[in-house]
């Protein structure tokens, strides 16, 4: 059988549902986590370690106690908001823990990681949809520590011969089809929970934030990508680096867009309730839209999105916030 994979940040959002994919494969994921933000209910599937990833003796130690083979690295602070507020804090997480990472990683003779970047590190891209060789230039230091990360995944690739796939996100949504799993975050900042509490009365009205962007319905556009999705990719990426492929960066979306309005309006036709909405200004750093173009990850790993449908996504997500 094939050797146990350790999953940093496998106590959260995505980390978790990778986890559940990973069992189904029939791989052992082994979860790294500090519970800063991931919650340890939601680690079925495998040991947990608590810790943090820059404590390099723990690391260390657990990846020989559990005879590791692979990393798949999702461990990171990731609110843009927070960042700008506290870069320090960003840099300090997420950047020491990844030199951690690849110290320990290399230190043990693994040399397979998958990282989980993101969409933000294009910043405001110049064409759309955004293919991977647009320019990154990160807008935030959340989206800069992920840049950074890819460059310290191509420096150790150069001088140590490690293999990395780094897939960058676009909106991550929904949650677990069977209802194990779901979205939990603490302080909620994304679309499609807040317009779900939003309907169940919880929370106050949904803010719209930003009516005269240009584009047709004047709300921001972005890439909803089903959590499960994202899950299956990973797995595949990991296939791909196992099998001996090369080095990968792959943007990971749907290549379809959906404005603000257009959620609030799919959550409506899931719950069936009305979602209170105050019109706000524009929030700060929100490029006006983001689109995926997704052949790169087809043609690579035969990757493409299962779930290409709004309110299904938004479906699965609902159970998770009183519906
Ligand atoms: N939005 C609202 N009201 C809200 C919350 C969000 O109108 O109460 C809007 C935002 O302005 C944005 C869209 O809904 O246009 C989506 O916002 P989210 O906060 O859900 O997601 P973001 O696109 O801002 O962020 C996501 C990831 C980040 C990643 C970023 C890349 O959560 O980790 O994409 O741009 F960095």
């Amino acid at each position: 059988s094939k050797p146990a994979v350790l999953v940093t940040g496998g106590a959260g959002f995505i980390g978790s549902h990778c986890c559940k994919a990973l069992a189904a494969a029939g791989r052992v994921p082994v979860v790294y986590d500090d519970l800063s933000r991931g919650h340890a209910d939601a680690v079925l599937w495998g040991p947990f370690v608590e810790g943090d990833l820059r404590d390099r003796d723990l690391l260390a130690r657990t990846l020989a106690a559990h005879e590791i083979g692979a990393v798949i690295h999702f461990a990171a602070l990731a609110y843009v908001g927070e960042s700008v507020g506290a870069p320090e804090r960003y840099y300090d997480n997420n950047l020491c823990g990844m030199v951690s990472l690849l110290g320990a990683a290399e230190a043990a003779g693994i040399d397979k990681i998958v990282f989980s970047s993101s969409c933000a590190t294009y910043g405001v891209p110049d064409r759309l949809p955004i293919s991977e060789d647009l320019p990154q230039a990160p807008i935030n230091p959340y989206g800069r520590t992920k840049l950074a990360c890819e460059w310290m995944l191509r420096d150790a690739e150069v001088a140590h011969g490690l293999r990395f796939a780094a897939l960058r996100y676009f909106n991550a949504a929904g949650a677990d089809p069977a209802g194990e799993i779901g979205e939990r975050h603490d302080p909620e900042t994304h679309l499609i929970p807040l317009t779900l509490m939003a309907a169940s009365g919880q929370g106050g009205p949904l803010k719209i934030f930003g009516t005269d962007y240009p584009t047709p319905d004047g709300t921001c556009i972005r890439d909803y990508i089903h959590v499960d999705d994202l899950a299956r990719a990973h797995l595949l990426a990991l296939d791909h680096l196992e099998g001996g492929g090369g080095s990968l960066a792959l943007n990971l979306g749907t290549g379809q867009g959906a404005s603000v309005h257009q959620v609030v309006a799919a959550v409506e036709r899931v719950t069936g309730r009305k979602v209170p909405v105050e019109l706000a200004p524009r929030r700060p750093g929100d490029p006006a839209e983001l689109t995926a173009d997704p052949s790169r990850a087809a043609e690579e790993l035969g990757f493409t999105a299962r779930y290409r449908d709004l309110d299904e996504i938004v479906a699965h997500a609902a159970p998770w916030f009183g519906h």
